[in-house]
């Protein structure tokens, strides 16, 4: 496999080693590239989480960095993506990190380019390293998958966090749940079934709140935003009826008082934080996935376990 362009592409069992290699890395193991490696990271969306944690994942993994301004690029000039992908990888650059607003943008690129490229959005299409982020951090909860009930509430139709997480959790034995206004669901609402957020409230493991993607909203739909914290959101009334262990999370960012209220954003159930410190060792893991048996890399097992997670 060259490239990390949808989960749809692994077998449960390649992820579940993503997911082992990330705990090892997470435990204070670490892993070094012996050859000189190259990534760019084209963000053509905006990005926090995503692109810090990729480049902090790619340092610690011993490899180059190339910056690549978008702003400042010959895209300002009208150059496509593809040259674009052609140039870096005619340079010598081994591979790319790529965000895209348009869904499936890889398509040519994978037609005419050999550089390995790793997915890190594509409109509402889809977002590999996020699912593989929030299955670590389900599993570092609960141990396994098998049997738990999973309620994804919000915009699923315009969230790729949704496309990819539905597919793999129904894969990996989740009782999936899908909540919030019926105009954003969409045809991923097959993998599991409809339910009342005060239903969900009442059943799930996991609940995992989306954000409301307004930029990708097309107009006429402002009405369903007319009391959606009390309509479909994580208000504080629910948060005290959740069951037991179940846990809150959500990719963001957060729109506070939209999705969740913003006192519950670092509640103890609360794992929104830890998803993101979790992305760090699953990028950090997929990126050895992908790229060590075309280059070569080594595990060190480390004796300092001091720099392990700080979660
Ligand atoms: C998500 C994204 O960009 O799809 N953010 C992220 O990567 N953590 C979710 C979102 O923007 O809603």
């Amino acid at each position: 496999m060259n490239h990390l362009i949808s989960l749809k592409k692994l077998s449960v069992s390649e992820i579940l080693d993503i997911l082992r290699d990330a705990t090892r890395l997470k435990n204070g193991d670490e892993y070094k590239f012996n050859s000189n490696l190259y990534m760019t990271n084209l963000f053509y969306e905006p990005s926090t989480r995503t692109k810090i944690s990729f480049e902090l994942a790619q340092r610690k993994l011993g490899i180059n960095i190339i910056n690549f301004d978008i702003n400042n690029s010959s895209m300002q000039k009208g150059e496509s993506l593809y040259d674009t992908v052609k140039t870096i990888e005619a340079m010598g650059i081994h591979s790319v990190v790529i965000r895209h607003s348009m869904e499936q943008y890889y398509k040519e690129l994978i037609g005419g380019c050999n550089i390995s490229i790793f997915n890190a959005g594509d409109g509402c299409g889809e977002h590999p390293t996020q699912t593989l982020l929030d299955l670590l951090t389900i599993q570092n909860e609960f141990g396994s998958f098998e049997g738990l009930a999973i309620t994804i509430v919000g915009d699923i139709l315009h969230s790729r966090v949704a496309k990819s997480n539905a597919e793999i959790l129904s894969r990996l034995g989740v009782k999936l749940y899908f909540s919030g206004p019926k105009e954003w669901f969409d045809d991923v609402c097959e993998y599991g079934t409809y339910i009342d957020i005060e239903e969900a409230i009442e059943i799930s493991d996991v609940i995992m709140l989306l954000r409301v993607q307004h930029e990708r909203h097309k107009p006429g739909q402002e009405y369903l935003m007319k009391n959606y914290h009390e309509m479909y959101g994580l208000t504080l009334d629910r948060e005290r009826r959740l069951k037991t262990n179940c846990i809150i999370m959500h990719p963001a960012p957060v729109n506070r008082g939209v999705e969740i209220d913003s006192r519950l954003v670092e509640c103890k159930r609360s794992r929104i934080f830890n998803q993101v410190n979790n992305g760090v060792f699953v990028r950090m893991a997929a990126i050895k996935h992908i790229l060590q048996h075309k280059y070569g890399g080594n595990f060190i097992e480390s004796s300092n376990k001091k720099w392990q997670s700080i979660v």
